[in-house]
């Protein structure tokens, strides 16, 4: 039996009750299988702890997530709860993603069967990939922008080293994925505002130098609000795409948006030593009604861990339950972004799946 140790972080919000939805399905998968074993340690952090003891995450969680298999985070953060400076105490962002360098965030996007889109677009013709820098850009300025009453400064970071990594993660990433449309095409698509800001122009060129390794490869270059429109009126040309932080965190809520909302959205913080698995959703502290969450990015979240340790049998596994459940309407997602049935309605179609395989 393989043991794995996974820090789990329940979150604000929604975060505990979407948490608690995932582990009972990863652990509905775990005993499906019978040979590994999640060891889950749980860790509070966010912003009811940054109320508390004004850290939104203790030194000793944070070295016990360094050496952890992996990280299961909920959504933290709360809009009231706020430094001294106005910004958001209670995230862990530039902690988990700086601290840990995880400078891939990959965030699938997919549209799947009984899924409300505001598109008129077919299941299964939506299948990309956006890969958003995650350690630099705009949010380097993160803790560090300048303001007095008459103007505001935030600068926008990029390292040859920070662009070439990614570029090339989006690059392999595009080699090895398989998709359920064109998958004889790979293609990854540079998004930068390149005809106006000298750092997009420096990610687009090193862009363009990482692409000539991986010459069976279509490139693609996109102003970013082009990609915005084109992930509105034709999502489906898209396969990976990769870009700047900031444009990465607009564009991937946008995507969601285009899918069935942000409920249906997973990710994995991707770096050279670690790496955590989170929904690309926040706390949604306007949902008031407990039980009404989609936890699906929750769970295809696990997904995404179960492949990074190395149990790729149970995340395919977990990710075509998923697919089947949802292809069979025995759960659908409504116009509002909720699972018609509420959030106990989707684990517990899940887990009945599971145990009827
Ligand atoms: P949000 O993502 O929490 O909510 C945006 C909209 O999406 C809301 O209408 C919400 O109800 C809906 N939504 C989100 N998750 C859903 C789900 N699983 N099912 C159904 N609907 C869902 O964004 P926000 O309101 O801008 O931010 C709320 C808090 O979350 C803030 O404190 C923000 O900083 C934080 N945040 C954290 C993360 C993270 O931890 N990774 C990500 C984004 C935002
Ligand atoms: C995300 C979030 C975070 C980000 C916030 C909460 C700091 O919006 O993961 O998309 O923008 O990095
Ligand atoms: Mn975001």
């Amino acid at each position: 039996m393989q043991n794995y140790n996974i820090v789990l972080i329940p979150g604000d919000g929604i975060g505990p009750e979407i948490t608690k939805s995932a582990i009972k399905v990863l652990n509905a998968v775990e005993q499906y299988f019978g040979t590994y074993h999640l060891v889950f340690d749980k860790h509070k952090a966010g912003a009811e702890l940054y109320q508390q003891d004004g850290m939104a995450i203790s030194n000793s969680t944070f070295q016990i997530c360094r050496l952890a298999d992996a990280i299961f985070k909920g959504p933290v953060g709360l809009p009231s709860v706020r430094k001294s400076d106005g910004t958001e105490g209670g995230l862990l962002g530039g902690i988990l993603r700086n601290g840990l360098d995880v400078y891939a965030n990959v965030r699938p996007i997919k549209l799947y069967q009984h899924v409300y889109t505001p598109l008129k677009a077919t299941p299964g013709l939506i299948d990309l990939i956006i890969i958003r820098e995650n350690t630099e850009g705009l949010y380097s300025s993160r803790g560090i922008g300048v303001s007095n009453n008459d103007a505001a400064v935030d600068n926008l970071l990029m390292t040859r080293v920070g662009v070439e990594r990614v570029v090339r993660f989006a690059f392999n990433m595009a080699a090895g994925r398989k998709r359920t449309i064109q998958d004889d095409i790979k293609k990854v698509t540079c998004v930068a505002k390149t005809n106006v800001l000298k750092s997009h122009v420096f990610f687009s060129e090193i862009f363009n130098e990482i692409a000539q390794e991986f010459p069976g490869i279509e490139t693609e270059y996109l102003y970013p609000d082009a990609a915005a429109s084109d992930l509105i009126t034709r999502p489906d040309k898209f396969d990976i795409m990769v870009m700047e932080n900031f444009v990465g965190d607009i564009l991937s809520d946008l995507a969601g948006a285009v899918v069935g909302g942000l409920g249906m959205c997973p990710s994995g913080n991707y770096g050279d030593d670690n790496a955590y698995f989170e929904p690309v959703h926040g706390s949604a502290p306007d949902i008031l009604v407990n039980g009404k969450a989609n936890p699906i990015g929750q769970i295809l979240s696990g997904a995404m861990m179960l492949r990074y340790i190395g149990e790729i049998n149970a995340a395919d596994f977990l990710e075509t339950v998923v697919d089947d459940v949802l292809m069979s309407g025995k759960i659908s997602i409504g116009k509002d972004g909720y699972p018609t049935n509420g959030t106990e309605s989707v684990t517990m179609s899940l887990i009945n799946k599971i145990k009827n395989t």
